[in-house]
């Protein structure tokens, strides 16, 4: 398919889907023996655990597997060894990506797709497994119209893969950030201070919803429900005239700075505040158990759809059970937190 394309005269992307995509036929793809396997994005804890799982179920049932480290960045240099039963001993604990991880930004044009998918021949890749959120699923589904079949793997703290209720590592992130709120609680109290603090999430407010309701926060900002300032100084005050000798505030990052926050609480009440910022604390540690066995039983129903030639799908977690959607179609969808437990969470404080 690619041989027209390498005596440098590369095509843009719409021209090659529209000369392949159309016409691929997924019951004539040849058998796949070859399988790989790349992490792309943010880390999550659990990626080691899905990895761990995709490679055990892969090799069990008779696929080649192979290691592509540094996301699509490795799979375009050709970074990329096959991967057997023990290679992946003592790393379902583990935080991070032993296979490690980029943001590549070379992969987002034709010519490093097409690159990634003369990779992909080179090393006998037939179908490679993704795990990562929407930026890597992107990737996964160019590479799948121009004709190198792929499976999605939801990998990302932030749980903001639309066809997905769960994402690997978001349960362990927010145990993390939840830890870390209950002793700055301690702190806040003894100061009878106000203690502000960013949590990660990108555009998306789901860490900060979720920790907030678990640490009993005040007040929870969060980017689909933006909140002025005015009416934060207000609940402080409200809190403050009921009693309340210490407040905290979870601020997820798109919807604002803990330090900018901090001060103007500090200014408009006169209550002595402090900002944290989480960060990437968020991102490491040893995944929960929902995480490994989030990782594992994905990892696990990655392979069975390569074995049911169910190409070309994302995996995802809907209503209570794990299953599977079109690549396309996955990315298609828009979620959203549930905005009655937002309003729920503000009966509590
Ligand atoms: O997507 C995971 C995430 O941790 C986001 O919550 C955050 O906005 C972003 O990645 C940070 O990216 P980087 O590690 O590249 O700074």
């Amino acid at each position: 398919m690619f041989e027209e394309y390498t005596n440098g005269n590369l095509p843009n992307l719409k021209e090659m889907v529209a000369k392949n995509y159309e016409n691929i036929d997924l019951s004539t793809i040849p058998e796949i023996k070859g399988v790989g396997i790349l992490t792309s994005g943010g880390d999550a804890p659990g990626m080691n655990a899905t990895i761990r799982a995709v490679v055990r179920a892969g090799t069990k049932a008779g696929f080649k597997m192979m290691g592509v480290t540094r996301g699509y960045h490795g799979l375009w240099k050709g970074e990329i060894k096959e991967l057997g039963h023990r290679d992946v001993s003592e790393t379902l604990q583990r935080g991070g990506t032993f296979l490690m991880t980029a943001r590549s930004k070379s992969f987002e044009t034709p010519a490093g797709v097409l690159q990634g998918a003369k990779m992909c021949n080179v090393f006998g890749v037939d179908c490679m497994v993704v795990i990562g959120g929407d930026g890597s699923f992107r990737g996964a589904r160019d590479l799948a119209r121009i004709g190198i079949p792929v499976i999605g793997i939801p990998g990302t703290i932030d749980n903001d893969v639309a066809c997905t209720d769960y994402t690997i590592g978001y349960d362990t992130a927010m145990n993390t950030a939840m830890e870390a709120i209950d002793k700055l609680r301690d702190t806040a109290s003894s100061h009878e201070r106000c203690s502000v603090i960013e949590v990660m999430g990108r555009h998306a407010g789901y860490i900060a919803l979720n920790v907030g309701i678990a640490t009993g926060a005040e007040i929870i900002l969060l980017p689909e429900r933006p909140l002025d300032m005015k009416e934060v100084v207000r609940e402080i005050l409200d809190c403050r005239n009921k009693g309340k000798r210490h407040y905290i505030v979870i601020v997820a990052e798109g919807a604002g700075n803990a330090t900018e926050i901090a001060k103007q609480i500090e200014e408009a009440t006169e209550i002595e505040s402090r900002p944290t910022i989480l960060g990437h604390l968020q991102r490491g540690g040893s995944p929960t158990l929902r995480d490994r066995t989030m990782a594992s039983l994905m990892g696990i129903h990655a392979i069975e759809c390569i074995q049911q030639k169910k190409l070309n799908r994302l995996v995802c977690y809907r209503d209570g059970h794990i299953t599977d959607v079109d690549i396309e179609e996955g990315l298609s969808v828009k979620k959203s937190i549930s905005m009655e437990d937002v309003e729920r969470s503000s009966l509590l404080s």
